[in-house]
C-alpha cells in the first residue's frame, strides 16, 4: 500500500479512534503527558488473569499519537502483561506503517510509554533502561 493510503488509515483512526474512553473501575489506569508538547493520555485495562481482557485510552493529542493509542489498544487487545513487556518502539513504527519524523516520535511512542508504566506500576516492578527511553 503507498504511505497516502496508511496515512489515511492514520487519519481515520484519529477521526473516528477505536477504544476511545475510560474503564472504571479497572486494574490497571495510567496517565502521562507527551513532555514536548503537553498533550496528555490516559489508558484503562481490566485483566483476565493476567491477560488484557478489554483496554480503552482517553486523552487530547495530535493525530498521530491519537491514532497510535488507538491502534495499540486494538494490538494489545488479549495480550498478557508479559508480551506488552515485551513490546518496542519498532513494534509502533511497524504499526503505523508510515515514515515517522525526529520530531513526532515521541507522539508515536506515547500510547506506548502510558502503557508499560501502568503495566510496570500494576506488577510493582522497576521499568527496564529500555523503556525508560521510550
Ligand atoms: Fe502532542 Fe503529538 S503534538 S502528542
Amino acid at each position: 500500500m503507498p504511505d497516502s493510503m496508511y496515512s489515511d488509515i492514520i487519519l481515520e483512526y484519529y477521526r473516528h479512534p477505536v477504544n476511545f474512553g475510560k474503564l472504571e473501575p479497572c486494574d490497571i489506569h495510567f496517565h502521562d503527558t507527551n513532555p514536548l508538547c503537553g498533550d496528555d493520555l490516559d489508558i484503562f485495562i481490566t485483566l483476565d488473569g493476567n491477560k488484557v481482557r478489554e483496554i480503552k485510552f482517553s486523552g487530547k493529542g495530535c493525530a498521530i499519537s491519537q491514532a497510535s493509542a488507538s491502534m495499540l489498544t486494538e494490538t494489545v487487545d488479549g495480550k498478557t502483561l508479559d508480551d506488552i513487556k515485551k513490546m518496542s518502539k519498532q513494534d509502533i513504527l511497524d504499526m503505523l506503517k508510515i515514515p515517522i519524523s525526529h520530531t513526532r516520535i515521541k507522539c508515536a511512542l506515547l500510547s506506548l510509554k502510558v502503557l508499560k508504566l501502568g503495566v510496570y506500576k500494576h506488577l510493582g516492578e522497576k521499568i527496564s533502561d529500555e523503556d525508560r527511553k521510550l
